[in-house]
């Protein structure tokens, strides 16, 4: 990645913090496993946005005329040796193109004095633990000057506001990074589908974390750093649970495998899900449930494009779903009414209980307001059917060119009075990752087939 583009993002940054402001955005802090072992490293998304840098203990230090400073790790070889290569401030200005960089064991006395006459720090609220705590200490030393002419800063204001709007279009290099995370994962999930089947055909047996297995080798093998989140390997009746993690559960011919999984690729976020059956054969309910999912998300792409509403995939699918759910007897409109009725009072829920998508980017739910910034001030009520709760409404956000999102109905039918017998513990997800165009959108993740047909035959091969 090139330095150009972080710096072009601080400028567009910059120019949106006012020319008395600065900013302040520290990275992720290294998270203790055990004793003295971390979690791998995950920097933070804002500081990578904006640098490119993924080494831990740094901070940007951004001011309204644009001027950079990085405060980084020094160089010392004798951490190197155990922990690995450091840039150095030396090094960083020429390598990440920021104006100037200090060692971070400067930040304490530097600090200060960069908010020193400035009239509004801009910091992100609610991420980092205790980052307000330190800018409270940095504002006191400025305080403290105050009595030889120093100004202190009278503001302080969200930086996670304009970072989440820009964040939330992603440009041509984004968008780029997106394509390639999503067909590696693509190739994990072909691959965890094809292995399925194999191993169940030779008599073996197996179990979700095989499966997870398959997924992590295609993940590393294209590149990836790691999963972008806890991948769901689900057997059977496990499909029903929203959050499972990949386990021991056998995987049996005759049920479906729900496998919700994507990589992370240079710090940007796949989320592909497949529902499959582990011997490559649908049964006639698992494909008649398959078939209406994939309807209902037919209908969501269809409704997936610039000028329509966030809010338009989701209600396309819950009316393809909401009439399925009646035809195949799931609900019985003597009981709950029309396809309208059930819209409205939300009787599908019981099928179908989350959203039809998030915004996808550098994190699996990504950031960016859900709601249009230009309709803020339109509040309506209105009372949820289910738990009788006043909900405040704003107008859902309008789609632009560039904005990503997943595209992911469901339904988990677990076993209920007057739900056919023949549905119980069928789980089925599928997930596909959106870029919004002019006219429509691009399905990124169609590296793995979602026709019912289609993976049957990939799964046969
Ligand atoms: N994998 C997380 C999600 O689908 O939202
Ligand atoms: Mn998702
Ligand atoms: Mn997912």
């Amino acid at each position: 990645m090139t330095s150009a583009l972080h710096a072009q993002r601080r400028a567009r940054l910059a120019a949106q913090l006012g020319p008395d402001g600065i900013a302040i955005v520290p990275t992720a802090p290294e998270q203790p496993r055990n004793r003295d072992t971390d979690f791998l490293y995950r920097h933070d998304s804002y500081f990578y946005y904006l640098t490119g840098f993924t080494e831990p203990n740094a901070w940007l230090v951004l001011a309204g005329d644009g001027r950079a400073t990085l405060f980084c790790a020094p160089k010392d070889l004798e951490r190197e040796i155990w922990d690995g290569y450091r840039l150095g401030p030396e090094a960083a200005p020429g390598v990440l193109g920021v104006d100037e960089a200090f060692s971070v064991a400067t930040l304490d006395s530097a600090l200060p004095r960069l908010l020193e006459n400035r009239g509004t720090v801009w910091y992100p609220f609610a991420t980092h633990a205790g980052l307000e705590t330190r800018v409270d200490g940095w504002l006191q030393k400025v305080r403290a000057r105050v009595r030889f002419g120093a100004l202190c800063p009278e503001q302080q204001r969200d930086l996670c506001g304009p970072l989440d709007e820009m964040r939330l279009v992603k440009d041509a290099h984004e968008q780029d990074v997106m394509r390639r995370a999503a067909d590696i994962s693509a190739r994990a999930h072909v691959r965890a589908m094809k292995t399925s089947a194999r191993m169940l055909r030779a008599g073996q047996e197996v179990r979700e974390y095989h499966l997870d297995a398959e997924l992590l080798h295609e993940f590393r093998l294209g590149g990836s750093q790691y999963p972008a989140y806890g991948s769901i390997v689900a057997a059977g009746a496990n499909a029903c649970v929203l959050h499972y993690r990949a386990d021991a559960a056998p995987v049996r011919a005759g049920e479906l495998v729900l496998i919700d999984a994507g990589c992370e690729l240079d710090g940007y976020a796949s989320d592909i899900t497949r529902t499959f059956p582990a011997d490559g054969r649908f049964t006639g309910p698992q494909r008649a449930l398959y078939d209406l999912v994939l309807a209902s998300q037919d209908a969501a792409v269809a409704a997936t494009r610039a000028g329509q509403r966030f809010n338009d995939p989701h209600e396309a699918t819950v009316k393809v779903l909401a009439q399925g759910l009646l035809d195949l007897g799931l609900l019985d409109a003597n009981k709950v009414g029309s396809v309208q009725d059930v819209i409205d009072n939300r009787s599908y829920f019981q099928f179908y209980m989350h959203r039809t998508g998030h915004w996808l980017g550098m994190d699996v739910h990504d950031c960016g307001s859900y709601v249009e910034p230009t309709q803020v001030g339109e509040v309506s009520e209105r009372k949820d059917p289910l738990s009788g709760e006043l909900i405040k409404n704003r107008p859902s956000r309008i789609l632009q060119p560039g904005m990503v999102l997943t595209i992911e109905p469901g339904l988990y039918v677990r076993p209920a009075e007057g739900v056919p017998e023949q549905f119980h513990h069928i789980g089925i997800r599928i997930e596909d990752d959106a870029i919004v165009t002019e006219n429509g959108c691009e399905l990124i993740t169609r590296g793995v087939p979602v026709h019912a047909d289609e993976i049957e035959a990939l799964m046969r091969d």
